[in-house]
């Protein structure tokens, strides 16, 4: 990643720490070294869209393209080594451990039935308030399988700045972006395009023989329905207040710029680490 004087691991402990007036104005400035421009570059590339239809249009011509997986989704599916696949299962554990938290500012900058839309995709990351099924649980279930740290302090020691961006993101658009409609663009993107990028970490999990592959079959299954009520929060927000379909696509972009880069570079750290 070409960003220099921007610390995205200082970026990602500020958003996770309370923030006092020089912790904000710190998270502001990085945010308008980093995300901004890159949101307004992608907004003048998108098509300026007029309805929903148009967006979701947009959407599938996105997902689409992204089906047969990039070339680093391939590797960890067919040919990722245990060790190799260990050090990608480690890259993003700062996401699995902490997943879906930085969503919630964004429920309550939705109009009511958004909101509910949203907070029932909440419920399931959160495994209904069991821990049992909680995503992040499930994620510290395959952290321990392959011998790993299972707290966030422990797991952030060499995290690439590729994964710092895409969780930086998020903390971006749910709290601080003026137009919400790049977070609910952006989730319903991720929640679409989960189901097909997380096959290839269930088949390597099934291919290296792992007990603890549930994290990625669960969304497998239940990213579906996340995706149709990120669909229903978006016709809701619209009902409400009119919806702007070019953000939302804007959103769906950013992230699939962002998760590609970091998915590219976990396997390119693992690989280089194996030294085939
Ligand atoms: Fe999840
Ligand atoms: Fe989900």
């Amino acid at each position: 990643m070409t960003t220099t004087l921007l610390s995205l691991r200082n970026l990602f402990l500020d958003n996770r720490s309370v923030p006092d007036a020089e912790r904000y104005a710190r998270i502001e400035a990085a945010e308008a070294g980093w995300i901004v421009p890159l949101v307004a570059e992608l907004e003048a590339a998108a098509p300026v869209l007029a309805t929903r239809a148009d967006w979701l249009a947009e959407l599938k011509s996105l997902l689409d393209s992204e089906k047969g997986g990039a070339p680093s989704s391939r590797f960890i599916a067919e040919e990722a080594t245990l060790a190799e696949f260990t050090t990608v299962v480690l890259e993003f554990a700062p996401d699995g451990l902490t997943e879906a938290q930085n969503f919630f500012p964004a429920v309550a900058r939705l109009p009511i039935r958004a909101q509910m839309a949203v907070m029932r995709v909440m419920i399931d990351e959160f495994g209904c308030g069991n821990i049992a099924q909680a995503h992040s649980q499930l994620y510290r279930d395959l952290l321990a399988e392959l011998g790993l740290p299972t707290e966030l302090p422990d797991v952030l020691a060499d995290t690439n700045d590729e994964t710092f961006a895409f969780l930086n993101s998020f903390y971006w658009m749910a709290s601080r972006a003026v137009d919400v409609e790049y977070f609910l663009g952006a989730l319903a993107y991720l929640e679409a395009a989960i189901p097909d990028a997380f096959a290839f970490q269930a088949r390597a999990c099934e291919r290296l023989g792992l007990a603890h592959g549930r994290y990625y079959t669960e969304h497998i299954h239940i990213d579906d329905f996340h995706m149709k009520e990120m669909q229903t929060a978006i016709k809701e927000y619209e009902a409400v207040h009119g919806i702007n379909p070019t953000k939302l696509v804007v959103g769906a972009r950013l992230l699939s710029s962002l998760l590609g880069s970091a998915v590219d570079a976990a396997v390119a750290k693992a690989v280089a680490r194996s030294g085939r």
